[in-house]
């Protein structure tokens, strides 16, 4: 599996970017403007792949990660999906709970069936590369599926939650069954690792967060483990802050995603349960560059050294990032000295 068995190899820190496949690289505006939509793009397991290896080429990164999105699962369950210049998502009616409880999700998963293409086809090219397949978590898709989309106050989905507890717990319950049916299904296609993004978790309550975020987190965990205990998993809850400590007393995986505001003892807790600390360059610092990145990443490299470490952003890569910040990125990763004692 590549470099995450060197993982030890201070000299040899392994590289992926969230993100970085997108508009910030010009072969993937051109491949855009000459196949439609970004939806279409995901569904064209030819064009997908060809996206998915687009940074591989040009930066040589260590994993691969699948050309899709999060939302693809609520149109697999029958939620119309748009992605609209400049705005993003834009989701259709959500259908009845009944409805989607009696729903065959083998059966849904067929209509997103381009995305295990797309997998099959990485599988073969991935070469010592490894490849990351991933999904949203219950609670963020779940965001998308009742906000209809991006929102900054996240009413929708706070209402949701606390005036229908029953409810949420109903469409989480389906966002679990069917996540793990996805992830199954691409580790299946040739998927080494899987993603668990929620990207959301940050604005519940402590009550709210360990019914929404650590239970169903928790389950798609021990589910994926069940079935393929070699397979390595990865979750994000993002903004989580201190509740990242209970989040990984009971996930138990094997990487987590941190982002820029970790509590102090994430460090030591994250090695006593021999979990990889993924992250965690701002992906703002990478967009200016310049002598303040450069600090930032050696902080960084040297942050986490005492830990298993494989070095990510806290976020996704912003469209409007320079090219060359993220080559200057992987040069000072790749030519930083371990045994110096300062950052
Ligand atoms: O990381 C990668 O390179 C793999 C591809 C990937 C995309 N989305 C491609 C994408 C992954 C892993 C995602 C996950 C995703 N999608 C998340 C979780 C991670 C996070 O960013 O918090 C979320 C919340 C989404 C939902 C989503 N998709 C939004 C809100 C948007 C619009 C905002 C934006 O950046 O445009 C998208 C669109 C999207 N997903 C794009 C890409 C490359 C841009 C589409 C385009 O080309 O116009």
């Amino acid at each position: 599996m590549g470099k995450i068995l060197r993982i030890n190899d201070k000299n040899n820190i392994p590289i992926w970017f969230m993100r970085q496949a997108g508009r910030y690289l010009p072969e993937y505006r051109r491949l855009r403007e000459k196949k439609g939509s970004f939806l279409e793009l995901c569904f064209d397991p030819e064009t997908a792949a060809e996206v998915s290896l687009q940074p591989i080429k040009r930066f040589d990164l260590d994993f691969i990660i699948l050309f899709s999105d999060i939302l693809v699962i609520p149109y697999a369950l029958g939620q119309d999906l748009q992605f609209i210049e400049g705005e993003g998502p834009i989701l259709g009616d959500l259908m009845d709970l009944e409805k989607l409880e009696k729903l065959n999700f083998d059966k849904c998963l067929k209509k997103i069936n381009p995305v295990f293409e797309t997998l099959g086809i990485l599988k073969q090219k991935k070469k010592s590369k490894t490849l990351i397949g991933f999904c949203g978590a219950p609670f963020t898709v779940m965001n998308y599926m009742i906000e209809r989309g991006t929102s900054v106050s996240h009413k929708k989905i706070l209402d949701f939650i606390r005036r229908h507890e029953r409810k949420a717990e109903r469409l989480i319950h389906i966002l679990q069954e069917i996540s793990v049916l996805y992830l199954r299904k691409q580790i299946k296609a040739g998927a080494e690792i899987i993603k668990v993004f929620d990207s959301w978790a940050g604005i519940l309550s402590e009550k709210e967060y360990e019914k929404f975020v650590i239970l169903p987190n928790k389950y798609i965990n021990d589910e994926i483990k069940k079935s393929y205990p070699n397979i390595k998993t990865t979750f994000f809850p993002r903004q989580s802050g201190r509740k990242v400590l209970k989040f990984i007393e009971q996930v138990q995986c094997d990487i987590l995603s941190v982002d820029e505001k970790y509590p102090k003892e994430l460090k030591k807790e994250a090695k006593k349960r021999d979990i990889i600390l993924q992250g965690n360059l701002s992906p703002e610092i990478l967009l200016t560059g310049g002598s303040k990145m450069e600090k930032k990443i050696k902080e960084i490299l040297f942050d986490f050294s005492k830990n298993k470490h494989i070095f990510n952003l806290s976020h996704g890569v912003l469209p409007k990032t320079p090219v060359h910040n993220i080559n200057k990125t992987i040069d000072i990763i790749r030519n930083y000295e371990f045994n110096k004692s300062t950052s």
